[in-house]
């Protein structure tokens, strides 16, 4: 479960790499998981090599990933040059992945196919990315295939428990530590609980404060679910582009606590998950904001500015994948 927040609000040499991976939360499974990582959705692969060889360098040891990015081979050979280069080494990192809709039906084989791709031998983390099974074309190829209308094809003869069952075999397996959810609703993830031998770990959600989904992290968190925030700068300018979302990095309350702090809007935000017990996982792709996006250990926002955050709530989704799916999966 995650760890109470006090660890994380004594100031720390947020610069140095050795001070910030001891920032963790312990899993439901034993193991630490760093509180930031850096998230890889829309980087691109061409340059993400030396890129992420820079973030471990500036003390980033958990990364992000999914078989839908894309960029899971990119990610392995950046790895693989790291620990070549004893910049770090493979028991210091935490790297997730992710199992595409299309592959519900064939866990073990996506989990290996991940695993060549990230060359590695073990996963830190394994999530179901979404609670929505499809149309199986082939392992790894990540597909959203629709039917004649345009929408989405939705297996409905595979149930979740039967993913999990499979999650649960990686662990057996020995090819992941912790397995875990993405995208569960507060009843899913109920559910997940009830039919789980092995718990989930983690539930990875989009919440920022335009989203800030209250009820379902303090049901997760009460039962040992550690939960982690996606798109945790609301998707900034990336979300406003692909899916027509608006971003609180703009909202005038920001400004202010920003101004107040002497930090940016994207810190404040970063910090106010943190003292939620919200593991955040920013992407970036300029080199100045990985640093950024790290410095959150050293500062601690007071109780009233979290009260003046929680206002802001509008519970507004922004990444909203539904739009090239032809179906609101949220509905
Ligand atoms: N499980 C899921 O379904 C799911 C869904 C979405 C995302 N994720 C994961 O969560 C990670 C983060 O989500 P995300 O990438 O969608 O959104 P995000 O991290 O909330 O926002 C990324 C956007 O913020 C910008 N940005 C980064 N640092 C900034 C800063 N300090 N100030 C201002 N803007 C900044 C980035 O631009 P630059 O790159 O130009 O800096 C990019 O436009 C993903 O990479 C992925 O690993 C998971």
């Amino acid at each position: 479960m995650a760890r109470e927040t006090t660890g994380f609000r004594k100031p720390i040499n947020s610069h140095d790499p050795k001070e910030l991976s001891k920032m963790t939360v312990t899993l439901n499974s034993g193991f630490e998981m760093p509180m930031i990582g850096l998230g890889v959705f829309r980087m691109d692969g061409k340059v993400m090599k030396d890129f992420i060889i820079e973030a471990i360098k500036k003390g980033y040891r958990h990364f992000d990933c999914a078989a839908k990015y894309q960029n899971e081979a990119e990610l392995g050979e950046a790895i693989a040059e790291a620990i070549e280069r004893k910049l770090v080494k493979r028991e210091e990192l935490f790297i997730t992945t992710k199992l595409w809709n299309s592959d519900h039906d064939h866990v073990l084989e996506a989990c290996q196919d991940s695993l060549k791709k990230l060359r590695l031998d073990y996963l830190d983390l394994f999530l179901i990315h979404f609670p929505v099974p499809t149309i199986h074309t082939g392992v790894g190829n990540a597909s959203s295939v629709k039917d004649k209308d345009g929408v989405l094809d939705i297996k409905t003869n595979i149930s979740l428990e039967t993913t999990w069952r499979g999650m649960e075999d990686l662990v057996s397996r020995g090819l992941v530590r912790s397995i875990g959810i993405s995208n569960y609703s507060l009843l899913l993830t109920r559910d997940c609980l009830a039919y789980s031998k092995i718990k989930p770990a983690v539930n990875q959600i989009e919440t920022h404060p335009y989203f800030q989904r209250e009820s379902l992290v303090k049901f997760c968190q009460k039962h040992g679910v550690c939960v982690t925030a996606h798109t945790p700068l609301g998707g900034s300018v990336a979300n406003v582009e692909m899916f027509g979302s608006v971003s609180c990095l703009d909202d005038p309350i920001l400004k202010v606590l920003a101004e107040k702090y002497k930090r940016s809007a994207a810190q404040i935000v970063l910090r106010w998950n943190i003292q939620r017990n919200v593991v955040i996982i920013p992407k970036t792709s300029k080199k100045e904001r990985l640093a950024e996006n790290l410095q959150v250990f050293d500062f601690e926002l007071a109780k009233e500015d979290m009260e003046l955050i929680k206002t802001m709530d509008r519970n507004h989704r922004t990444n909203i994948p539904g739009k090239f799916w032809g179906v609101d999966i949220y509905q």
